[in-house]
């Protein structure tokens, strides 16, 4: 498998290194076979060498098989980098080039963290949901975009929401099968009530249900409602299909549940092609967290548990990717925390101390 490293800005680095340390675990002790190039991008490639892409990075993103991807981005370097650059090396421009539609967000409650959630633990217990949420389409790519100006002078911001139902399709399509991997239980969140294309996603989402999932429980649900069942009673999903908006808003407030964006792992995927091979990027939730990049003290979790992902969905190691979800689980059980999870008066590990640990279970 080529797997091409793109750590970027921030703590996206110091994660990174962690989650390939943990690679290089599987390449030595269970004969993971992995073809890995290092690239740089990003905030930090700009201020050096004047471009947040360079082509040559570009070029590996379009031929790797996956991608294990840090953070870009800092909030103070932003304003100096022209919008074109920032295009050429945005997210939105690599999840579109690869077309990776299924954005897998599982939030799943470690038992050791159960009492530090913010969340009561009788709500926050043996919580195991997971989003999939459309990536590559909806608001953040629709067309006509821009700021206008009007015949009177003022302007005018336009973002446009749309939906096709192979779109649709696609990722309704992605959920059920999960879900028979699961609890046999989706949700499909939409606003069908106030939008078109709502009401089209409730429309397909039913129809291919009852085309091709029978088995699987299907319940529609409002966003808005959504959001506060998120908060009331998150132990009652399995897996959450929805729309690239609704689907990032929602998964971060899920993720509040864990206590910390440090723990929260992702995937994003293509459809498999001809040879049944899914392109692939796997990334940490969180950002490039300038408030605490270069301390050593950021938690690798997220991107750890992203290498887990890589190894269910990329590497085919379904067995691998649990032992290491379980190795994850354990180090929280013997105690491992970072400062982002820690209780107060309990000891804090730094980044690296926390991949020892992992590694040491
Ligand atoms: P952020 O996710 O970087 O940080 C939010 C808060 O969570 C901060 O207090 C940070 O210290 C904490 N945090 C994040 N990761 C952590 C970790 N591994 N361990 C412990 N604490 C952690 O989001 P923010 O501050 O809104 O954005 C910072 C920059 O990151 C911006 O330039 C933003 O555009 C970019 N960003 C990039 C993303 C990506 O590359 N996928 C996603 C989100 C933001
Ligand atoms: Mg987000």
């Amino acid at each position: 498998m080529k797997l091409l490293v793109l750590p970027g800005d921030g703590v996206g680095t110091e994660v990174t290194e962690q989650g390939l340390r943990v690679l290089d675990w599987f390449a030595r002790h269970r004969g993971l076979a992995l073809d890995i190039t290092h690239r740089t991008f990003g905030m930090e490639n700009w201020r050096r060498h004047g471009t947040m892409m360079p082509d040559e990075t570009w070029a590996q993103i379009l031929g790797a098989d996956a991608i294990l991807f840090g953070a870009t981005g800092s909030l103070d370097q932003a304003a100096a980098v022209p919008p074109e650059e920032r295009r050429k090396g945005s997210l939105l421009r690599m999840r579109g080039a690869l077309d990776l539609f299924a954005n897998l967000r599982p939030v799943k409650m470690p038992a050791a963290l159960t009492e530090a959630s913010p969340y009561k633990p009788r709500i926050t217990e043996h919580v195991d949901l997971i989003f999939v949420r459309e990536l590559t389409a909806g608001i953040y790519f629709g067309e006509p975009r821009g700021v206008e100006t009007l015949p009177d002078g003022t302007r005018r911001g336009i973002n446009t929401h749309s939906y096709t139902e192979a779109q649709i399709t696609r990722a309704a399509r992605f959920a059920f099968e999960l879900a028979r991997t699961r609890r046999n239980h989706v949700t499909s969140v939409d606003k069908a009530n106030v939008m078109e294309a709502g009401a089209l996603w409730r429309q397909v989402v039913g129809a291919l249900h009852a085309r091709e999932f029978p088995d699987v429980t299907l319940e529609h649900m409002l966003a808005d409602n959504c959001a506060m069942q998120l908060a009331r009673s998150p132990r009652r999903f399995d897996v959450i299909v929805t729309d690239n908006l609704f689907g990032d808003l929602l998964s971060d407030a899920a993720g509040a549940i864990i206590g910390s964006l440090g723990m929260l792992p992702s995937a994003s995927l293509s459809a498999p092609d001809a040879s049944g091979r899914r392109r692939a990027l796997y990334e940490p939730v969180h950002g490039s967290a300038p408030d605490i990049a270069g301390q050593g003290v950021a938690n690798p979790l997220g991107s750890i548990l992203s290498v887990a992902l890589l190894l269910r969905w990329s590497a085919g190691r379904p067995e691998d990717a649990a032992h290491l979800e379980a190795a994850v689980e354990r180090a929280l059980a013997q105690g491992a925390r970072t400062a982002d999870i820690a209780a107060p008066g309990e000891a804090v590990l730094g980044t690296a101390a926390m991949g020892d640990a992992v590694l040491g279970c």
